[in-house]
């Protein structure tokens, strides 16, 4: 996964993105972290979390060889129908203001681009 997403552009491949921190988020969001394969390859990937609250979406990528086949589509619809399941009854993601390919996907697939929230991060001290 961690290959896949540091081919891709359009992925942050963060402080948060090592080996540990990974299988930790999986470890805790089982049923909503999904992978798509082709033979031994991944081709792509998606990782849900759900907070209590809300669903979160992180890292919704498809292999460049694979991309307008309706992957994205289906590993978007499969992780919303499972956060659904879990409570979650609104899902938020980020998107790079400069991914237009993602912005076009994304509000193709009904999502609603905010215009009323602006996002603030803090990193805490380690
Ligand atoms: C965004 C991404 C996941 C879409 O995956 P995909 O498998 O190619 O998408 P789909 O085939 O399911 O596309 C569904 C529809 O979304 C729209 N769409 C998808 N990619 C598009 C693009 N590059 N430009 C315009 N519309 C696009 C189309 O309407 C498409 O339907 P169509 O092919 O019948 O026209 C993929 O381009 C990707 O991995 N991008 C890099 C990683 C990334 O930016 N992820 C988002 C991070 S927040």
């Amino acid at each position: 996964m961690l290959e896949l997403w540091r081919n891709t552009p359009g992925i942050g491949v963060g402080a948060g993105d090592d080996h540990t921190s990974i299988a930790a988020f999986i470890q805790r969001n089982p049923s909503t972290c999904l992978l798509m394969k082709s033979g031994d390859t991944i081709i792509g990937t998606v990782l849900g979390g759900f907070d209590g609250r809300r669903g979160y979406i992180y890292h919704l990528a498809v292999h460049s060889d694979h991309r307008r086949r309706g992957h994205g589509r289906k590993l978007l619809q499969e992780v919303v129908a499972k956060l659904e399941a879990l409570g979650a009854g609104k899902i938020h993601l980020f998107v790079l203001k400069s991914n237009e390919q993602a912005i076009l996907f994304y509000e193709k697939q009904d999502w609603i681009k905010r215009q009323d929230i602006e996002v603030f991060s803090f990193n805490t001290p380690k």
